[in-house]
């Protein structure tokens, strides 16, 4: 991929036309599925990585970053790759060695830190560690549910789709940047004193939290949001020197890891300071705590709770604000609700809601991960997903 040329162009501008007149067409899309779960041998579980919370900051990854260091090498090509088309390869490179470094230092602790473990470890240099966590923070396209089962236990989970517009390999009908994620995705317990005190979904080397569960007291995902005041501002000014915007990925691992309660986290996403606009998805451990905050950089613009729903016993969340209709090009709730309400509140449970997520559209080609988190028991299992050809780009 030397350069954008028209044909690449042209090729996103059939795949946005395909994809809106195929709204109802098999097989691009199915009836709710029921028989997804268990997973099928394709859908592989994800391994779990112990971080100690109480090693110092640049040890605390070592060992995972040592293991999958050929994995994050091979990502960070491929972004380097794709701003190399815009701009000349050897150039971006040495920019980003030199210019992206100098921001660890600028990173609240313990991060900073932690990227610099990572980039000794896997002998990465620092700044290409940094440029490949800020990536995380702008290309993800998402659905999360959060559902309460009729005797007041809460579930919640998500797909994760990654890298819209990142590559799309005509030989093999895939994004490649997707296909590059998936061998990263992994669980990580967060540990302190021997014990857990939270689990989160992961991409090696990446040191911030998209999804994750605080047993006994919460769950929470984020999903993108497109503003035109967008995260891009948001980085930009963070690297004019602003730093009064939190990122997004160390925001939520703190939210997660620190919080004491429900009410406590609702507080903070709804009032910090955040580089991007994006909605969380929030569930608590008692009938009734869910919702949908949707945020921008520094205000909240809406709440959605779950008790005051339609359904009353769920939230959907895609990544479109959910008080508007969404997009005809890419309209992943329509389906998702349709399979909740039929679902109905007495099958709410790990599999009913993973047969959701894996219904066509709600998986599609950019899905990687599957997380299904119950707060009670403090329980996340997470599936790396493909979905079966023929499947829609998004
Ligand atoms: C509540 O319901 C869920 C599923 O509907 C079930 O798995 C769970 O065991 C139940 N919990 C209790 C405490 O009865
Ligand atoms: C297509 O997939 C095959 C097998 O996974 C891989 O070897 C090949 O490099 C892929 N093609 C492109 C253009 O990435
Ligand atoms: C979470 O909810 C369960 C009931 O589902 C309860 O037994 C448990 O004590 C709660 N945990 C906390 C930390 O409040």
């Amino acid at each position: 991929m030397k350069n954008v040329t028209l044909g690449t162009l042209l090729l996103y501008l059939s795949l946005f036309v395909a994809r809106s007149l195929s709204q109802d067409v098999p097989p691009y899309t199915e009836d709710c599925r029921t028989d997804a779960y268990p997973p099928s041998a394709k859908d592989i579980p994800v391994k779990t990585y112990v971080l100690n919370l109480d090693l110092p900051p640049q040890q605390r990854w070592a060992n995972l970053a040592k293991e999958k260091a050929p994995q994050i090498k091979d990502m960070i090509n491929s972004i380097i790759n794709l701003v190399g088309s815009v701009v000349n390869t050897t150039e971006a490179i040495a920019f980003v060695d030199k210019e992206f470094a100098l921001l660890a230092d600028g990173l609240p602790a313990p991060y900073g830190d932690e990227m610099k473990g990572i980039a000794t470890a896997a002998n990465i240099p620092l700044g290409q560690v940094v440029l490949y966590n800020v990536f995380y923070e702008l290309f993800t396209l998402c659905t999360s549910i959060v559902a309460e089962a009729p005797n007041g236990t809460l579930y919640h989970a998500r797909n994760l789709d990654f890298g819209l517009f990142l590559g799309w390999d005509v030989e093999n009908d895939t994004w490649s940047l997707s296909e590059k994620l998936r061998p990263l995705i992994i669980n990580v317990d967060y540990q302190s004193k021997g014990e857990t005190v939270a689990r989160a979904v992961h991409f090696a080397g990446y040191i911030g939290v998209l999804t994750g569960v605080k047993p006994g007291v919460l769950t929470l995902s984020m999903n993108e949001r497109f503003q035109l005041d967008g995260g891009y501002i948001g980085f930009i000014k963070w690297l004019l020197g602003d730093h009064s915007g939190k990122w997004m990925g160390f925001f939520i691992r703190e939210v997660l890891v620190d919080s004491i309660s429900y009410e406590a986290a609702k507080k903070s996403i709804m009032t910090e300071e955040l580089l991007a606009p994006a909605y969380f998805i929030l569930g608590g451990n008692s009938s009734g705590q869910g919702c949908v905050i949707t945020r921008s950089r520094e205000t909240m613009d809406n709440l959605e709770e779950m008790t005051k729903t339609e359904s009353g016993w769920f939230v959907l969340q895609t990544n479109y604000d959910n008080w508007k209709n969404a997009p005809f090009f890419d309209d992943r709730r329509t389906p998702g609700d349709k399979c909740m309400n039929r679902l109905t509140q007495n099958k709410v449970g790990l599999a009913g809601i993973y047969n959701v997520l894996s219904t066509k559209p709600v998986l599609n080609l950019l899905t990687t991960y599957t997380a299904l988190m119950q707060v009670n028991t403090g329980y996340l299992e997470t599936y790396i997903r493909n979905c079966p050809q023929p499947c829609f780009p998004w």
